[in-house]
């Protein structure tokens, strides 16, 4: 009597011991799930190659410059889940001038991939005020120029979980006047 007693009491204990395993087992399994499938990352924004085209400088009177950039902009998104992003506008500046903008089309980075496209910009100098920096600066043979965008959009998991995102995007780049090349691309 007293033996069998003790025995199913054991049993029972091991019953116990299973299911506090499998609850600690399954809380593991969805906390490791929360903290990597389900956590939702701002993607990135880049400048990946700049191109210059029509390129005209003056150094001498006032100082100008205009050309047109063609501009690779990349956005990777690491999420479980596609990016899509609404049309917007990415920035050109020489210092805090705006020297030129280009359209962002509406498009969207599907899970774990980087969407590429080139966006053509206009630049010109006409908004530049500091004329002694300007022609010392092209007198040196390297403009700086910084490109900026924002791209507001939605993280969406598996068809249902969205999540509201803003990409932002802040490269400089050296164009060497003489080459037309694109130097130390370099974004934030
Ligand atoms: C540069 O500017 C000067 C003075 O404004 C002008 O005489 C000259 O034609 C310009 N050169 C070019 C290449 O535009
Ligand atoms: C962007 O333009 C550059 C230069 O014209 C070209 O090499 C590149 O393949 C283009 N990228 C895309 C995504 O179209
Ligand atoms: C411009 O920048 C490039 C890259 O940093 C450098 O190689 C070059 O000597 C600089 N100066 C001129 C005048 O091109
Ligand atoms: C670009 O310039 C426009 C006009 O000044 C401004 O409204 C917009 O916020 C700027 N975008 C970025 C990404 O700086
Ligand atoms: C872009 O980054 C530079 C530093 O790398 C910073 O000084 C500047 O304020 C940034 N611009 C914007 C609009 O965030």
């Amino acid at each position: 009597m007293l033996e069998s007693q003790k025995l199913k009491n054991m049993q029972n204990m091991k019953c116990y011991a299973y299911i506090i395993a499998g609850v600690v087992f399954q809380t593991i399994i969805i906390l490791v799930f929360a903290l990597t499938v389900m956590r939702i990352k701002t993607p990135s924004v880049r400048l990946t190659s700049v191109t210059v085209q029509n390129l005209k400088y003056n150094t001498t009177g006032s100082p100008t410059f205009s050309m047109n950039l063609i501009a690779e902009i990349a956005v990777k998104n690491k999420n479980f889940g596609h990016f899509r992003f609404d049309d917007s506008t990415t920035n050109v500046t020489y210092g805090d001038v705006i020297v030129g903008d280009g359209d962002i089309i509406k498009g969207r980075a599907n899970a774990r991939k980087t969407k590429r496209f080139n966006v053509t910009i206009d630049i010109s100098s006409n908004g530049v005020t500091d004329s002694a920096k300007l022609s010392n600066e092209l007198k040196s043979g390297n403009l700086t120029l910084t490109g900026l965008a924002s791209l507001r959009g939605k993280v969406t998991l598996m068809k249902v979980m969205k999540k509201r995102k803003t990409a932002k995007m802040n490269c400089t780049m050296t164009v060497q006047l003489e080459t037309t090349a694109v130097h130390n691309l370099d974004c934030e």
